[in-house]
């Protein structure tokens, strides 16, 4: 390849293959920029008759090579159809070469090429417009950005309750936009959408927007608006910049951490008294219907708007527990767990024939329920069961009930706490959030710690389930309760 001149060198682009047309590219920038280099590139990525794959490595090659002086270029190439979004990505790939040279001068990037591509048919030249708007400093075309906020459909929400396993690809282009009008600090265009069309797309933007002005711009327009809608929306987006996301402090890490949201680690800044002091004045004057939604959205926020601490733990403790007991097995009953070895019972267990429903009472009432759950949509403990059935083998669940220290369940290890004042804590790790981990003991019960009064946590290799649970079952009970819980789908009423 050395022996190529610059010619051949850019020619030889055209490969079908893409690790050569990744080693041609280095090859060029190798050799660095040069007046043919960049017309041999333009024109080849202007070639139509070309593959589009060859014309965007041309077109990466050039801006890689000339930075900001390939700018010129990639807007107006941008025009052709098929290279629109390849050429509006790499103009705006480098921050720090956001602008076109004219007369040895610096000028913004004119925004002809980005407002077409917001017009286009063409999604992905949408989405890519979009993106790139959001890296550079102008908010001229905030407006239309704004304006996509709204569904293809022309709806501002989803029709139907979509989830994970069920893409919502109308979101795409609104979820883009309402990121750019963050990054390009769009305030005052979502400000003066506010009642408008475009409100709800304006309200999405708004509440990532920890800034004065929106703050100030909400206060402002609450009294303002003659639609209680409006009002109630206005309120809710306050709530939610009531608090803002710490900083990451890279110890945030946890197995199960606090996923109610919206922030991990909820911290005051600068406004967030001043919208404790709206909100609680412009509460008094709500009529029950909007004072009871208020109300609903300050404790979905976790907002203590009455309380002078700033803090609340999200994860909330159970009530009423009393610690779990071990029976006590009649050691005359030949029949019990309690006096059998481990291999009778599983022989029996694993002979005889299975009843759910008897199972379930054992579940209750053998204490299992207080560390599991057996049903989704529960407060989660220790390892939820619905889908043991299909983890493990019968005799494997056998193993792990009757010898709990033998193998230890994924993220559920006991852990030793030392606190600051020497005191030693052990249990697993039902939820952590920002300021408390909340643990289950042998015993069943839960105790929240706050994080900033431990020293130290030391991973323990004993099962923090208790042995000898089931003694007083018989190992034919044992199988209805493995009954049980193979019988287990998920569904959220099992109890
Ligand atoms: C004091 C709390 C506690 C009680 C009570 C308790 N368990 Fe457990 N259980 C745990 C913990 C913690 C683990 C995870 C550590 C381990 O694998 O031993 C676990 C693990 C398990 C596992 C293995 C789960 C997996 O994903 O590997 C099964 C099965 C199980 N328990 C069943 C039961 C049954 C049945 C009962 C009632 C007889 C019961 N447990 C009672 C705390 C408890």
């Amino acid at each position: 390849m050395k022996k190529y001149s610059v010619e051949n060198l850019v020619d030889s682009l055209n490969n079908p293959s893409a690790v050569q047309r990744l080693k041609i590219q280095r090859e060029i920038l190798r050799r660095g920029k040069n007046q043919s280099t960049t017309t041999k590139l333009e024109s080849l990525s202007s070639n139509k008759s070309l593959p589009p794959e060859v014309r965007v490595a041309a077109l990466y090659t050039l801006k890689q090579l000339d930075g900001a002086d390939a700018n010129k270029f990639l807007l107006s190439i941008s025009s052709d159809p098929q290279m629109q979004e390849h050429a509006l990505r790499v103009v705006t790939d480098r921050n720090k070469e956001l602008f076109m040279m004219v007369e040895g001068k610096q000028v913004p990037l004119p925004m002809d090429s980005f407002s077409n591509a917001l017009k286009s048919e063409n999604l992905k030249a949408k989405a890519q417009a979009i993106i790139s708007l959001g890296r550079l400093p102008s908010t001229s075309l905030s407006k239309e950005v704004l304006s996509l906020t709204k569904r293809t459909s022309g709806q501002n929400t989803p029709k139907e309750t979509i989830n994970h396993a069920n893409p919502d690809l109308e979101r795409v282009i609104p979820h883009l936009a309402v990121r750019t009008l963050v990054q390009t600090d769009s305030t005052q265009v979502c400000l003066d959408s506010i009642g408008n069309d475009f409100s709800p797309g304006a309200f999405w933007a708004l509440r990532y927007m920890h800034n004065d002005k929106a703050v100030s711009g909400l206060i402002q327009k609450y009294s303002s608006m003659p639609n209680n809608l409006i009002k109630s929306e206005i309120l809710s987006t306050l709530t939610r910049l009531y608090f803002k996301e710490a900083i990451y402090k890279g110890d945030w890490w946890g197995t199960r951490p606090d996923n109610s949201g919206p922030y991990y680690d909820r911290q005051p800044w600068d406004q967030t008294n001043r919208i404790g002091e709206f909100l609680k004045t412009a509460m008094l004057s709500l009529d029950d219907k909007s004072k009871s939604e208020l109300a609903k959205q300050l404790s979905l926020h976790k907002v203590p708007l009455n309380e002078p601490k700033l803090y609340s733990p999200s994860i909330t403790k159970e009530e009423n527990q009393k610690p779990i007991v071990i029976p006590i097995a009649n050691s005359k009953d030949p029949n019990l767990i309690a006096n059998l070895s481990f291999e009778t019972t599983m022989e029996r267990a694993m002979a005889v024939k299975r009843i759910p429903e008897k199972g379930k009472i054992l579940f209750n009432s053998n204490t299992c329920s207080s560390c599991h759950t057996d049903a989704n949509g529960l407060q989660p403990k220790g390892p939820h069961l619905v889908d043991i059935g299909k983890r493990y083998k019968k005799n494997e669940l056998i193993e792990s009930i009757l010898k709990p220290d033998a193998k230890i369940a994924q993220g559920f290890e006991t852990l030793a706490f030392t606190t600051k004042n020497g005191k030693i804590i052990t249990g697993f790790v039902v939820g952590e959030s920002a300021q408390i981990i909340l643990l289950r003991q042998n015993t069943g019960l839960s105790l929240d710690l706050k994080k900033d009064s431990i020293d130290e946590r030391t991973p323990l290799k004993n099962s923090m389930m208790p042995a000898g649970l089931v003694n007083n079952l018989t190992p034919e009970q044992l199988s209805d309760l493995l009954a049980y819980l193979d019988s287990l789908n998920g569904s959220p009423v099992k109890k």
